[in-house]
């Protein structure tokens, strides 16, 4: 096993779907999977793996926060060769362009966290998707007659705080084309670039920091299932 992640070589897929809650690990994988097994339990951050349609794909929690997920993903790319990640999770939409329930498929994530300030020594590094990736969930998005108008491609801003110290500073971003704020992607674009791995995150509109207006943790649940099947879609083509 690796630090964190209680799994043997071979136990974890070469594809891997990442949502931060690990209770929605075990929900994916029990919802989407077929002969899931759990492979690790190490912190209560649940991976399984299963098929889909026939293909081998495992599901892992991350954590909140880039630092927890920089832990799953750094672990998962060098001790177990997994090639692609795509995270499934939620955002706050910054702008009215968005409406809550809607998917943003990230082509790029802004930060303001110090993980690539200190790697890159002050200069700014631009987290971006596998092209690959991306194009095959836009393409796959565009398919679905339930999400018509309501997938957009655009700029996360993963930010180190929930509770933003500084909203002024988030507003600034949206006049630069940030489309939602969330936790978790730049780190794991940035890890993919380093380790020659593909990723890509899908976030759905949980709250709209504009409006104010929140989804039920049914209506998550209900919204979370189309963007894992277009995860699914994209990354087992
Ligand atoms: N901020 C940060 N991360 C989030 C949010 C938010 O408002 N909503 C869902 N993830």
């Amino acid at each position: 096993m690796s630090t964190h992640i209680g799994a043997q070589p071979g136990d974890i897929a070469p594809v891997v779907l990442m949502p931060g809650d690990p209770l929605r690990a075990r929900w994916i994988a029990e919802t989407f999977l077929d002969d899931a097994r759990c492979y690790t339990e190490v912190r209560g951050m649940y991976g399984f793996t299963g098929t889909w349609r026939g293909q081998r794909v495992s599901v892992q929690g991350s954590g909140m926060g880039q630092p927890s997920l920089a832990i799953y993903v750094n672990e998962l790319f060098t001790e177990y060769d997994v090639q692609s990640v795509v995270r499934v999770g939620s955002c706050g939409a910054l702008t009215e362009r968005l409406a809550i329930r809607d998917v943003v498929i990230a082509s790029g994530a802004c930060t303001d966290s110090s993980m690539n300030r200190i790697a890159f020594e002050g200069l700014d590094y631009a987290p971006v998707a596998d092209f690959g990736l991306l194009r095959d969930a836009a393409a796959a998005a565009d398919l679905r007659d339930d999400l018509e108008g309501r997938v957009h491609v655009g700029l996360l801003f993963s930010s180190d705080s929930f509770y933003a110290a500084r909203p002024e500073l988030t507003a600034r971003m949206v006049d630069y084309g940030v489309l939602a704020v969330e936790m978790e992607a730049a780190a794991l674009y940035t890890l993919a670039a380093k380790h020659g791995r593909r990723a890509l995150a899908i976030c759905t509109v949980s709250d709209h920091i504009v409006t104010g207006e929140e989804t039920t943790s049914q209506e998550r649940e209900q919204t979370f299932a189309p963007m894992v099947e277009i995860a699914l879609e994209a990354s087992l083509r």
